[in-house]
């Protein structure tokens, strides 16, 4: 349990799917706030590709502010493991309120239609916005989506780099960033250098984010021009280095991946059942 009294998950393995300063308030301080979520997109619809959707905190938080913002929200939510999220089908958080039991009514229904076929079927969210479930490898599943769709934010919440690089390497980063119209912003927990470096690798421009509870700071990630609270200007230089190397010595990483989507819940895969805390 987290300090708002909402869960943290963590797998077999021990990697959290949450910060222990609270998953709630981090989906809507770190995700839906380091976006700007309800100043994005145009004509009252809002475009989010949540990567590393799992027990769909942070869309619950999207839904929230959209809901509040009488703005449509349209997901796409990358998911490689079907326990979260058959996890928050069963237990909805009671910190995330009437937002987080939609989500959870929502992907009920994405993987009923899965197993019947349809797998990635756009699924009603709450009272006016849809959820599109694409199961499996986010470097297959990103790859195979429509060439022409764009998003307006993205949430970038996979496992820590440490524990599970591939989501943080250029090759994956490059096509979230093709996928970003150019008023769009990418938020994540991540601060370490390497990511980042890869961020702007991947040709966006990268900020801090501010401290959500006892977690240190975030990133921000926008196309060239955005208002971004700056990095110190030591730590831009050496992202800009490190970039530049990064290109330079053409290993980007393991992405695009596998083209076909593996098979999720393999035994031992990402995101098995939570073992704690819930
Ligand atoms: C930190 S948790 C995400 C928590 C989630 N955003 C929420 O709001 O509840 C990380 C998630 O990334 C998923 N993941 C890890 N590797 C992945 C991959 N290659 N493709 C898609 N999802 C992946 C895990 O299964 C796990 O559910």
């Amino acid at each position: 349990m987290t300090e708002d009294g909402s869960a943290t998950l963590v797998d077999p393995e021990g990697r959290t799917c949450h910060s222990l300063a609270g998953a709630w308030s981090q989906a809507r301080e770190r995700y839906v706030a380091g976006v700007g979520l309800t100043d994005r997109g145009s004509g009252g619809v809002v475009r989010l590709l949540d990567v590393g959707t799992g027990f769909g905190l942070n869309v619950a938080a999207a839904l929230e502010a959209c809901d509040a913002a009488r703005l449509t929200l349209e997901v796409v939510a990358l998911e490689a493991a079907r326990a979260p999220l058959e996890f928050a089908v069963r237990a909805p958080e009671p910190a995330a309120g009437e937002a987080h039991r939609a989500v959870a009514a929502a992907l009920a229904e994405a993987l009923a239609l899965q197993e019947q076929g349809a797998p990635d079927a756009v699924v009603g969210l709450g009272e006016r916005s849809s959820l599109r479930l694409l199961l499996g490898d986010a470097r297959a599943t990103l790859s195979a989506l429509d060439p022409a769709w764009r998003c307006d934010a993205v949430f970038l919440d996979p496992f820590a780099p440490a524990d599970d690089p591939v989501l943080w390497e250029l090759a994956f980063l490059r096509l979230v960033a093709e996928r970003m119209d150019p008023g769009a912003r990418l938020a994540t927990y991540c601060a370490a250098v390497a990511p980042r470096a890869a961020l702007v690798a991947a040709g966006l421009q990268v900020g801090r984010l501010g401290r959500v509870g006892h977690k240190s700071e975030g990133t921000v990630a926008a196309r060239g021009g955005a208002d971004l609270e700056p990095l110190p200007p030591r730590l831009a230089r050496r992202l800009e280095r490190r970039a530049a190397a990064l290109l330079a010595s053409g290993e980007f990483g393991d992405s695009p991946g596998p083209r076909v989507a593996e098979q999720p819940d393999a035994p031992g895969s990402v995101g098995s059942p939570p073992a704690q805390g819930v």
